[in-house]
């Protein structure tokens, strides 16, 4: 039998970026747009918190048109220059200073021709391209993130910059700067963020830009560490991005099928919902394939439609999981994955720790933090679990590859 093929996918695992792809959120983005209507002095923190693959970034590409002055979701004028960097594609912060530096030249070519200069990354050195400027940006790896001389001459660079660009009539209605920094986590440890803060505060409010918002998003666990640094910020507003509840699943499903002609079971939203306990990002993956892969030509999505896609997302799934466990665990966070994947409820640190020797306990969390980094488990309310059925069911079928590792055994 042949049949129809459907020319659009309506489902995706890619970030959102319009707004008729992007479901609900509403209260998120109604707390985030009230924090950018209030025009603050120097720079004010927005942190937009989730576990992995739950939005953020979709939930920042809404905020980022809303914030430029997109009337279609909100209705206060907000017209904010926005500039997006995410340390997933810059993977140091000076790489990130100078995209978000970037960002802003980028909007205007003209003003690149008028300062001569192609781009402009993070660092200081002399320069024969940029005889104006008298500096080019390189990044060096010695670049730290102080107010050295060198730094400040970056900066003042920078104003001059800024401020000839808000002089200019067509960014007169401008409000402010938005900035998205996207995907904190690796960096946060690792890196200088308070002295990253320090030069981003002393760049943006020395340009006389009275309204300054930096949003950045990563885990629950990074905004705690970014709090806990003393010198970073003290005062920052978190907005959470949740797994969708069950009744939202259902009628982001509903409404969407609709639209394709086709119809869907309670019981078929109910195994959706179990597998994947309300993360788009399983949702979609299992619908994009389900939709690839109907093979008839009913308009009814069939349980065994479901579990021909299910399986598909497995498959593909357990063999990157297999490369992640192999080249990244070692057998105390093997151990460890054993003892999640036993768990039938969420347990707390303090469980966890009471099942490892004494001299191991003070690692447990890093062994968590590790399998969080990984996507394989998630912190809920201070307990700790494996992420989702799904992730569950395939790391099941590894078993091999973790058990019988952990140190017990390997003290046995
Ligand atoms: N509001 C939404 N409506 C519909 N689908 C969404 C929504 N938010 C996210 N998704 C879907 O969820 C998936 C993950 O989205 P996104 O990339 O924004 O998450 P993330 O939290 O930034 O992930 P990561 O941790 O990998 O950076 C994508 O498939 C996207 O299509
Ligand atoms: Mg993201």
């Amino acid at each position: 039998m042949s049949r129809v093929l459907r020319p659009n996918n309506p489902f995706t695992t890619k970030a959102i970026y319009d707004f008729d792809k992007f479901y609900g959120r509403y209260n998120e983005l109604s707390d985030c747009c009230d924090q950018l209507r209030f025009s603050g002095e120097g720079i004010d923190y927005i942190f937009v918190a989730g576990e992995q693959r739950v939005g953020k970034t979709s939930f920042n590409n809404i905020i980022g048109k809303i914030a430029s002055g997109d009337h279609r979701f909100f209705t206060s004028d907000l017209s904010f220059f926005t500039c997006e960097t995410s340390f997933k594609q810059t993977r140091t912060l000076d790489e990130c200073l100078g995209q978000i530096i970037n960002s802003i030249l980028a909007k205007d070519v003209k003003l690149l021709k008028r300062f001569n200069i192609d781009s402009i990354t993070a660092g200081v050195g002399v320069s024969a391209k940029a005889p104006i400027l008298g500096v080019e940006f390189t990044i060096k790896p010695e670049f730290t993130f102080n107010l050295t001389p060198k730094n400040i001459e970056l900066i003042d660079k920078f104003v001059e910059i800024v401020k000839y660009i808000f002089n200019q009539r067509k960014y007169i209605d401008k409000t402010g700067i938005l900035i998205i920094v996207d995907d904190v986590d690796e960096f946060i440890s690792k890196n200088d963020f308070a002295g990253f803060i320090k030069i981003l505060d002393e760049m943006l409010v020395r340009s006389g830009i009275h309204n300054v918002k930096l949003m950045v998003t990563g885990t629950i666990l990074s905004y705690e560490k970014m709090i806990a640094d003393e010198t970073a910020i003290s005062d920052m507003k978190l907005i959470e991005i949740n797994k969708f509840s069950y009744p939202r699943i259902c009628h982001y499903l509903i409404e969407i099928l609709n639209k394709e002609k086709l119809q869907v079971s309670d019981l078929v939203l109910e195994m959706i919902f179990n597998i994947t306990e309300g993360l788009m990002y399983d949702v979609q993956d299992i619908f994009t394939q389900l939709l690839k892969m109907k093979k008839d030509n009913t308009d009814i999505v069939t349980i065994m439609d479901f579990e021909t896609a299910l399986k598909t997302v497995q498959e593909t799934r357990k063999r990157a999981f297999k490369v992640i466990i192999e080249n990244n665990l070692d057998f105390n966070h093997k151990d460890l994955l054993l003892k999640l994947m036993k768990q039938d409820e969420p347990a707390t640190l303090m469980q966890l720790q009471s099942e490892f020797p004494k001299e191991q306990k003070k690692f447990v969390i890093n062994y968590l933090n590790k399998l969080i980094t990984l996507d394989f488990a998630i912190k809920d309310a201070d307990k700790y679990c494996i992420k989702n059925k799904l992730i569950k069911d395939c790391l099941n079928e590894l078993k091999s590859l973790y058990e019988g590792e952990g140190i017990h055994d390997k003290l046995c």
